[in-house]
Parts: structure tokens; sequence; C-alpha cells
């Protein structure tokens, strides 16, 4: 055991490394140790802010003695081969949601962190949000009972952001459902607290222009007969930050009246690149300094309302509403310290202190066999049953990880 900083290497310096770069940087238990991405740009950047050093290759870094842990937000297309490399290579592994596209490789990745003894964990994702943990300890005190149904809700312009052409492309987990429904499905098994039972989904596939999943509706049930119907659309029409007082996912006030503004970015006033435009957004473009005032709230995933046995509870972006028989009580949090420091928390604590994380592998493989169940209900148009221990299946399957049965 050591009270050193952890180093981390990043891998990928894309969007979700800005994302998450406050909260590692701000962690006094981190230390940024290096980092590896193809961008000669990003690359030059992080050597000059960090004065550290960068590689090419994920090898290079994973050579780096400095390196103890990984931070994997390269596209998900890599997230399964690069976490195997760095758990064999010894390190300890945050890798970003989606953990992986198909539960095959899940399996393998969360085996590979048992082999090797090294911790892995996914995130962030909304899982972590500060009201989700406060409904969450809220419900498992007892006395509102048990979780019987929760409606979760959120509508973005998730598909009129500038995107890669993979993030487009359904064959290689493009879309919202390995992207955005992994975010939803998170939250709720939070908030139910369950083993996951089945999903009944219908996906929707509207703009030709950007053929993919756009928008999925699905009730999710869990073991006890708790059910989740999380609905969502990334068409950029009607923005469900409205039923969130006006903040958004990021937790910072939103101005009603950018209505439109994702789609017409897109669409007006350059002639570069969609890819171009969306480094705009990412490492290298942008610096360390170049950070969003801080957050006056928590971010959300949009809408979410649990109902229990005794109470409803409705999530805000500063706390959580509970709606008993007689009284209502609003349960305040304190303005966020700093945003996603929640999943750094975790990853320091089962690095340095052994605490097992409750997104760890086998929770990253069961979030993305919800999802191909998801994807597997709508188009076969029936209900898909998520078994956890069936006995013709292998031991992995039987240590927890849920797959598909029909
Ligand atoms: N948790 C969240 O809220 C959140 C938000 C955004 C993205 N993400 C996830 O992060 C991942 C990256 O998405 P993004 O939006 O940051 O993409 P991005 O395109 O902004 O960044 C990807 C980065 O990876 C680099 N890269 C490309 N190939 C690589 C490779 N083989 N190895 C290492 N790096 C490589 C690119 O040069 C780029 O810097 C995705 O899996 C996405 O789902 C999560």
């Amino acid at each position: 055991m050591t009270s050193e900083p952890l180093g981390v290497g990043i891998v990928g310096l894309g969007r979700a490394f800005m994302l998450t770069l406050p909260a590692l940087v701000g962690h006094a238990s981190i230390r940024i140790a290096g980092a590896m991405d193809p961008r000669p740009e990003a690359r030059a950047r992080f050597e000059n802010e960090f004065r550290t050093r960068s590689y090419e290759t994920l090898e290079g870094l994973l050579g780096d003695l400095a390196v103890e842990a990984v931070y994997i937000a390269s596209p998900h297309a890599f997230h399964a081969e690069q976490t195997i490399a760095a758990l064999e290579a010894g390190r300890h592994v945050l890798v970003e949601k989606p953990m992986a596209t198909t539960l095959a490789d899940c399996i393998a990745m969360a085996d590979a962190a048992d082999r090797t003894g090294r911790v892995l964990m996914v995130g962030p994702s909304h899982g972590f949000d500060a009201p989700v943990r406060l409904a969450a300890d809220l419900i498992a005190r007892g006395d509102l009972g048990t979780v019987r149904l929760v409606t979760a809700l959120n509508y973005t312009d998730f598909l009129y952001r500038p995107r890669r052409p993979e993030e487009l492309d359904s064959q290689q987990g493009g879309g919202v459902v390995y992207s955005q429904a992994t975010h939803h499905i998170d939250v709720v098994r939070r908030l139910v607290a369950r083993d996951l039972r089945s999903v009944r989904a219908l996906t929707g596939d509207w703009d030709p222009e950007r053929s993919t999943e756009g928008a999925y509706s699905a009730l999710v049930t869990f073991s006890g007969g708790a059910a989740a119907s999380i609905g969502y659309s990334g068409y950029g029409r009607y923005d469900s930050d409205e039923l969130m007082d006006w903040v958004s996912e990021l937790g910072q006030r939103k101005n009603p009246e950018s209505y439109g503004a994702a789609r017409s970015r897109l669409t007006e006033g350059t002639s570069e690149p969609e890819v171009v435009l969306k480094l705009e957004r990412a490492y290298g473009a942008l610096g360390i300094d170049d950070q969003p005032d801080p957050a006056a709230f928590h971010e959300h995933f949009g809408f979410v309302l649990v109902s229990c046995e005794e109470a409803d509870l409705r999530l805000t972006a500063d706390g959580v509403w509970v709606y008993g028989n007689s009284s209502r009580i609003f349960h305040a949090l304190p303005p966020p310290d700093m945003p996603r420091s929640a999943p750094i928390e975790d990853l320091v604590r089962a690095v340095r202190f052994g605490r097992t994380p409750i997104h760890d592998g086998r929770w990253g493989a069961q979030t993305v066999a919800c999802c191909d169940a998801l994807l597997r209900s709508s188009r076969e148009q029936r209900e898909i049953f998520l078994s956890l221990s069936g006995r013709d299946q292998n031991q992995t399957l039987s240590k927890g990880v849920t797959q598909c049965r029909d």
C-alpha cells in the first residue's frame, strides 16, 4: 500500500478526456503520468501542458513505468483490445462507456481483470451522478419501500452534434444505444439495485441523412418485479432539459432561446468536414484552461421519477424530491466541488484501498448486455430475457454477467 498519487496514463485525448480532465487534475491522489493518441497536435499540447511524455502507440505508454493505471477514452472500437493489453501489462483500467460493443468483448475484458488481479472500472457514466446516488441511498434506507417503477426520459440533440462516421454507423456501435442508453441503464440500475431481467424495446431511425438508431423507448424489467421505462430521442427538437429547470446535462444553466443550435451549427456557416468540427470540442484544439465556468448544478441524464411502495422520488440537478402520502420533502445536495469526481474517487479507492467498485467489469458487461437486448428486442419485435446464471453457460457467465436468452 502506498499513499503516492496514482500515475494515470490517458488513452485517447478527445472530447471525453476534456470532460474528465478537471476531475483527474483536481484529485489529490491522481497524477497525470502520460498519454497516447495518434494525433500529434494533441500529444504536443499534452506534453506542453502536463510536462510529461506522450506516445503514438499503446505499447509505448504501457512501457512507461510511471503509468500505474490507464483511462481509456478512445473510440468504442478500441476499448476491448486496449483494456486487455493494459491489464495484461499490469495496469489498472478505467474504460469509458460503452465498455465495448459486444458482450463477448466485455466478458473477455472482465476475465482479463480477474486473471491479472487488476482493477477494471467502467465510467464515467451518469449512474455516478450525485442525485442518482442520493436517491439510491434514500431508497436503500428501506422506509420508502422497494422500487416499483422508474420513468426516465431524455430528449437531446445528440445526433446533430458533430460526429465521427462510425458514431453514425450502427454496424460499428454507432447511434444512441451504446453511447446513450448505457447512461440510462446505469442510472436505473443504480436506483432499482436488482438484477436485470428482460427488455422490450423499439428504436427509431428517422433521419435518412444520419441513418442510425437516434431514439428508443424501452421497458426494462428487474428481478423482484420492478420495471423501468426509458425513453430517448437525439433528434434535437424537444429538449427535456426544460424538465430539469433548464440545467444542462453537464450541470450548467442553459438558455432556452438557443433552440436548434446543434442542427444549425452543423449545416450553416462552415465547409469543414464533420470530423474536423468534432475535434474542435476535443483536447488539442482545447486545453487545460478551456474549461467552462464551474457548474452550479450536478450533472444529470434527463427527467427521472422513481415510484417506490411508499413514495415517489424525482431527481433534480440539485437534489431529490420525495413525495410521500401527506408531505413532500426536498433533500438538497451541496453544489458540486468538481464534475465527474465520483468515478475518479472510486478508482483511487479500488486501486489504493482494495474497495470493489460498483461499476466494475461485470457491471459494465451487464449494461452492454442490456443494450444488446434493447436492439434485439426492437429488431425481433419481442421481449428479450437476460439470464444471469444459466446452467448451460460457461463459468464466466455464472459469475454474474448477463446475456440474452431466448
Ligand atoms: N462518459 C461520457 O460522458 C462520455 C462523453 C463523450 C465520450 N465518451 C466516450 O469516450 C469515447 C471517445 O469519445 P469522444 O467523444 O471523446 O471521441 P473523440 O473523437 O472526441 O476522441 C477520440 C480520441 O481518441 C483518439 N484515438 C483515435 N484512435 C485511437 C486509438 N487507436 N487509440 C487511442 N486513441 C485514439 C482520437 O485521436 C481522439 O483524440 C467513446 O467511447 C465515447 O462513448 C464518454
